[in-house]
């Protein structure tokens, strides 16, 4: 069972129903008026988008985009390849970038620059999860759930080798899984 993996649990369905919850709250106030195109980055933040758009009363529309990292292990190259572009041009639009977590800040701060030269309306960040102490390229966040430390989480989207995503909450892997101490 992928649950005898998981050291202890971070954040627990609860917790994250009621941040979510703010989030949205906050994104309700700040597009009054609006029509927020919300943008979802695959694969790690399809939960959070799915609970996210649920609680938004703002009328909104969505798509979706998939990104990889050039390279191969843990360190990035800082390049990113769009694997799955969005389905329609953003121009004059106001985008929310929806993710699960802000790490390095390769992906965003990429990501964010080849969207801004689409020309949309305005272009705000929305992350569930964020380890500042890993940043190593400045990332501006307008709506961020959880600060968190360098620990490895999974769950709630998150995967460690594509699993325990289908996790309700978010939890940190035992060191042993991964190889670690
Ligand atoms: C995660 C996350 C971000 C990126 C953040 O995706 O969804 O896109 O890493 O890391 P960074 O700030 O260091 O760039 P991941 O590459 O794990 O892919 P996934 O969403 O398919 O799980």
């Amino acid at each position: 069972m992928l649950e005898h993996d998981i050291d202890h649990v971070l954040f627990s369905e609860e917790q994250l129903k009621t941040r979510v919850a703010e989030i949205a709250a906050q994104i309700d106030k700040d597009y009054e008026g609006k029509e927020p195109l919300l943008i979802s980055i695959l694969r790690g933040s399809f939960v959070f988008m799915a609970d996210l758009v649920r609680q938004i009363h703002v009328p909104c529309t969505v798509d979706f985009m998939a990104v990889s990292s050039y390279g191969s292990g843990t360190v990035s190259s800082g390049q990113v390849k769009i694997v799955k572009d969005l389905s329609e041009p953003i121009e004059g639009k106001d985008i929310l970038v929806v993710e699960d977590i802000l790490d390095s800040g390769n992906t965003l701060s990429y990501l964010l620059k080849l969207l801004e030269a689409r020309h949309p309306a305005s272009i705000r960040l929305c992350t569930l999860l964020d380890k500042p102490e890993r940043r190593t390229k400045p990332v501006a966040v307008q709506y961020s759930g959880f600060s968190i430390p360098d620990e490895f989480v999974v769950g709630y989207g998150l995967d460690y080798d594509e699993k325990y995503r289908n996790l309700p909450y978010i939890g940190v892997l035992k060191p042993s899984v991964y190889g670690g101490k």
